[in-house]
């Protein structure tokens, strides 16, 4: 993927304000990150969120981001910088990046999810879980996250969904779900909100900590989910 075709990723149709960002780590490897909205507003997920959880997922340490410097995105942008000790530049500065390679081909679907686990940053929670998300072009592999700041971590499910379209991957075909302990593993309230802005009807299988599983259709775990058609056709009409 090409960093010229970064923009026309984000997924932006409620303010029509696109927003990209990239990090490249310690190692060198380069990620990036878009705007996800959500048509409920507060699930937006900023591009340097993104970008940054792109590469902390992938087992990588972020070193310098690269943002586009709106000045009401400041304060996110310095959190951020504090947060992981970041070097931060202008995406101006930017003329090429060959973004790393993270679309996995899977054969073994749960001994992936398992491994996977130990690859989430949970320290706060001690709950690790993983999530493979199927597209048309192979698997995107997402683990939570967490931050000192709790509100700013992501969920597994939500940092897959995120990775994939921030790689032009929009073809999704299905969702895997793994936790290592619980009763049961079963995404939370608003990543089922956000499962089903990009994957309507669709497979969701759950792989439980005792090694039992289950599969729903993402319709069935959100019924009467948040929508209005009035907040799209407002900026439609535009
Ligand atoms: N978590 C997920 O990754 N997915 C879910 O659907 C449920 C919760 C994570 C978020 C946080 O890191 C930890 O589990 C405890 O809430």
């Amino acid at each position: 993927m090409k960093f010229s075709e970064l923009q026309q990723h984000t997924y932006v149709p409620y303010s029509g304000s696109a927003e990209i960002a990239v990090v490249q780590s310690k190692s060198g490897a380069w990620f990036p990150g878009v705007r996800i909205e959500n048509i409920s507003f507060p699930l937006t997920i900023s591009a340097i969120q993104n970008a940054l959880f792109c590469c902390l997922s992938e087992g990588e340490t972020p070193e310098i981001m690269y943002v586009d410097a709106q000045p009401e995105h400041n304060s996110i942008h310095n959190y951020w910088k504090e947060q992981y000790q970041l070097a931060l530049n202008h995406i101006d500065k930017l003329t090429d990046a060959n973004f790393a390679p993270i679309i996995k081909s899977v054969e073994d679907i749960p001994l992936t999810l398992h491994k996977l686990l130990g690859s989430a940053l949970a320290e706060y929670s001690d709950f690790p879980v993983s999530a493979l998300l199927q597209t048309g072009s192979g698997f995107i592999s997402g683990v939570n996250i967490e931050t000192a700041d709790w509100s700013r971590g992501l969920c597994a499910e939500r940092i897959a969904i995120a990775k994939a379209i921030s790689y032009g991957l929009t073809d999704f075909k299905a969702l895997y779900i793994c936790t290592r302990d619980g009763e049961y593993s079963s995404p939370c309230g608003a990543c089922r909100q956000v499962i089903i802005e990009h994957l309507s009807h669709h497979p969701v299988h759950l792989y439980h900590a005792d090694g039992t599983t289950a599969r729903h259709f993402s319709s069935d775990l959100l019924p009467y989910n948040f929508q209005s058609s009035s907040l799209h056709n407002k900026f439609k009409d535009d």
